[in-house]
């Protein structure tokens, strides 16, 4: 293993990297990688792009409540992200009455600022290479072994480097799938609060029609501001906490962008898969994303339909339909460009470079044999597990309903107070949550359709036995909706889980009978015992069938000589990487071009009044038709620019990612890709795959001539 590190840093830094495709491991930015930079333009010494003991770029770069990334930008704390990051705090934030969501929202000072609850950052304070150790106390191992000693492994490692009285935890990441292991130690503050965000007509203009795409006219920007305990340590919110000093802030670049210009991301990329194989593709292609993508579509036309009709109800449900649907045409794109670029027969063709070199080669000539066992033994269930994720617990009710499955076992089992106790006291907080955000109008059609459609669409030797013959006897033919509308009436109209008197009784005496005599905890618990009993360990076993396989092929992949074509670089983990490259146009079909940059003419070019996500709010649209736009205006297009795009090698969690000049300024935040490259997670296209960033200056004009907020554009360090 050793061996194989030596040669892995050694691959980094020899090979040539034709830059774009590449999230580098900002602690293991080879000569070679850091050289290509300082070709295309970094002006920064690599000192000052990561160092553990002077303040750096890196330290302005925070991972954003876990799934997005955000930047520090004032010497108070000041953190800009996206407005779909923030959204969710917006929205919790907002009434019908005071819909910031809506209108935006300025605070004018501190003092009006508002705790967003349940939000956090996190600075990455070192990065550790912990692979020897790993891999010594792995060796031999294979198989459901080794990864229960890997997970075992990692959990004493990450307590070791932890350090909870400073909120120091850190988290060991196994990368190149398995074949390397780092520790990223965080430190988090958990006092984090509203500071800006643009009405949604700007920050989420194009809504999901324009997601995903280029031309795009989005101000998906969102501002907050981190404080810490008056000792300079994290702490819990309290008004006496103050605003966070940062190690670093990113000064800010209002002299525009113009193509070809240098352009590196800093972020947080959740998950890549450049080494999926053809197995995984094909499984993609054929089952796991037409599946997800047609369960989505009934969730959101049920939610959609009842969001339009009613403002509050577009509030409560306005966070998770964002989601829903930004995965259901990511995963509805995803396919249509794996299919379009080919990618399954390219995988075959790898695979069989792979397998010649293999032969004779014991540890790796079994590799694909394996791997299409795995794929054989689990592909005819692998539908049955989507309709149950994004089918049945697609309902928030049955999502809910089947976490209750915990209380039941600690009834059941042991009968000791404590345990049931605890665990209907964790039921009770998520029966609040839950609560707070159930839609019963929406929720009761999505449960008809779903149940529907695994009847319909999943082997009936799969079913949950009993559940639907009962059905039948009780509410009448399979192959009729209404069927399934009266049973789900039934469940709505009689659930305790919605009727919070039932329900303070049931968690003050929680009884097994009242629980497994619920219509949602009974219909819920069918499908789910279904699942568990017989479907999750087959699951289990592919998915440790299918990690040794991608660990082998990649250890493999490492040593083979034709490594040389490929730059290596580990797939995303949810870990810091650094990606540099261009501002660049691109051409997304025969005979068209499209430009680096859109302006506020095409926002106005776009505008519907009235319209669900092309209408503009009023002030905007009036500055915007004066040209009021101060000094953030391109003075070459005598107009402002608002979005532009550069080739840089991002992915979901990157959202929010600070896109920073060569200089070390920040000119935008990344918060997309675009259609033509939505297979970007299995494979990086130099020709069509681009970052889609909102515009530094048209971020500043919103704040500054839409919000009026003076005193948040005072703290920025702005380079004109
Ligand atoms: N596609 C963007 C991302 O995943 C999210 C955009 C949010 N906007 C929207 N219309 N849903 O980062």
């Amino acid at each position: 293993m050793k061996k194989l590190l030596v040669s892995l840093v050694l691959i980094v830094s020899m090979f040539r990297s034709y830059a774009d495709e590449g999230m580098w491991l900002p602690l293991l930015l080879g000569k070679q990688v850091y050289d290509d930079m300082v070709k295309r333009g970094l002006k920064l010494s690599k000192e000052q792009l990561y160092s553990i003991n002077k303040a750096s770029v890196k330290d302005a770069v925070v991972l954003f409540s876990g799934f997005c990334t955000g930047e520090i930008v004032s010497n108070e704390g000041l953190i800009f992200t996206n407005h779909h990051c923030g959204y969710g705090a917006i929205a919790g934030a907002s009434s019908v009455q005071q819909n910031l969501l809506k209108n935006g929202f300025w605070a004018k000072t501190k003092a009006e600022e508002i705790p967003a609850d349940g939000l956090y950052i996190e600075f990455l304070l070192q990065i550790h290479d912990l692979t020897q150790r790993v891999e010594d106390s792995l060796r031999g191992l294979s198989g459901s072994e080794r990864a229960a000693r890997q997970r075992e492994l990692i959990a004493t490692l990450n307590a070791e480097f932890s350090d909870s009285s400073k909120n120091i935890s850190a988290r060991v990441s196994p990368l190149f799938k398995g074949n390397q292991f780092m520790a990223f130690v965080y430190q988090r503050y958990n006092d984090i609060r509203l500071a800006g965000a643009p009405p949604e007509s700007v920050g989420k203009y194009g809504g999901d029609t324009d997601n995903w795409e280029w031309p795009r006219h989005t101000g998906d920007f969102s501002v907050f501001r981190a404080y810490m305990g008056k000792d300079g340590q994290p702490a819990g919110y309290s008004p006496d906490n103050i605003p966070l000093k940062p190690k670093y802030f990113l000064p800010v670049s209002i002299k525009g962008v113009k193509t070809n210009d240098y352009a590196m991301i800093y972020g947080y990329p959740g998950s890549t898969n450049r080494y999926e194989t053809s197995y995984g593709v094909k499984q993609k292609i054929d089952i796991f994303n037409p599946s997800l993508v047609a369960l989505r579509e009934i969730r959101l036309k049920y939610i959609f339909e009842e969001m339009k009709k009613d403002p509050a109800v577009k509030l409560k449900l306005a966070s998770s339909a964002a989601s829903i649907a930004n995965y259901w045409k990511f995963y509805d794109g995803e396919r249509k460009q794996l299919i379009r670029h080919d990618v399954y027969r390219k995988k075959l063709q790898e695979e069989e470079k792979f397998k010649k070199w293999a032969t004779g080669k014991p540890e790796f000539e079994h590799v694909f044999t394996d791997l299409s066992k795995a794929y054989d033994a689990w592909r005819p269930y692998s539908k049955h597990q989507v309709y149950i994720n994004e089918g049945i617990f697609g309902s928030p009710l049955m999502a809910f309903a089947g976490t209750l499955q915990q209380v039941e076992r600690a009834i059941v089992k042991s009968g000791g107070s404590k345990d049931i106790e605890a665990a209907a006291g964790a039921a009770d907080k998520a029966w609040s949550a839950f609560i707070r955000s159930e839609h019963v109008v929406s929720d009761k059609q999505i449960l008809a359709a779903v149940l529907q459609q695994f009847y319909t669409d999943i082997d009936q030797n799969q079913h949950p036995i009993g559940f639907y013959s009962s059905l039948k006897k009780d509410f009448g033919d399979l192959k009729d909706p209404a069927t399934y509308k009266k049973f789900a009436d039934h469940v709505f109209g009689s659930s305790f889980l919605l009727d919070s008197i039932r329900w303070r009784s049931f968690v003050r005496n929680p009884d097994a009978n009242v629980l497994q005599n619920d219509p949602a905890f009974s219909a819920a618990n069918a499908f789910l015992k279904n699942f568990q009993g017989k479907y999750l360990p087959l699951l289990q076993q592919f998915n440790t069938r299918n990690d040794e396989a991608g660990r082998l092929y990649l250890k493999g992949i490492l040593q083979m000589d034709t490594v040389k074509a490929r730059k290596l670089f580990p797939d995303a983990t949810m870990t810091m990487r650094v990606s540099f490259g261009s501002v660049k146009g691109y051409e997304p079909k025969d005979a068209v071009t499209y430009d680096h940059a859109t302006t506020m003419k095409g926002v106005l070019e776009k505008y519907k009044e009235g319209d669900y996500e092309f209408d503009l709010d009023p002030r905007v649209r009036e500055l915007a038709l004066k040209k009021d736009f101060g000094q953030y205006i391109d003075k070459q297009r005598q107009d402002l620019v608002v979005n532009f795009i550069t080739n840089n090698d991002i992915t979901g969690g990157n959202s929010g990612s600070p896109v920073i000049d060569a200089n070390g300024n920040l000119i935008g935040l990344a918060f997309d890709g675009n259609y033509e490259a939505l297979g970007h997670k299995i494979v990086f296209d130099n020709a069509y795959n681009r970052t889609i960033c909102v515009d530094i200056r048209y971020v500043l004009w919103c704040i500054d001539k839409v919000g009026g907020a003076a005193n948040l554009i005072r703290e920025l360090k702005i380079v004109k």
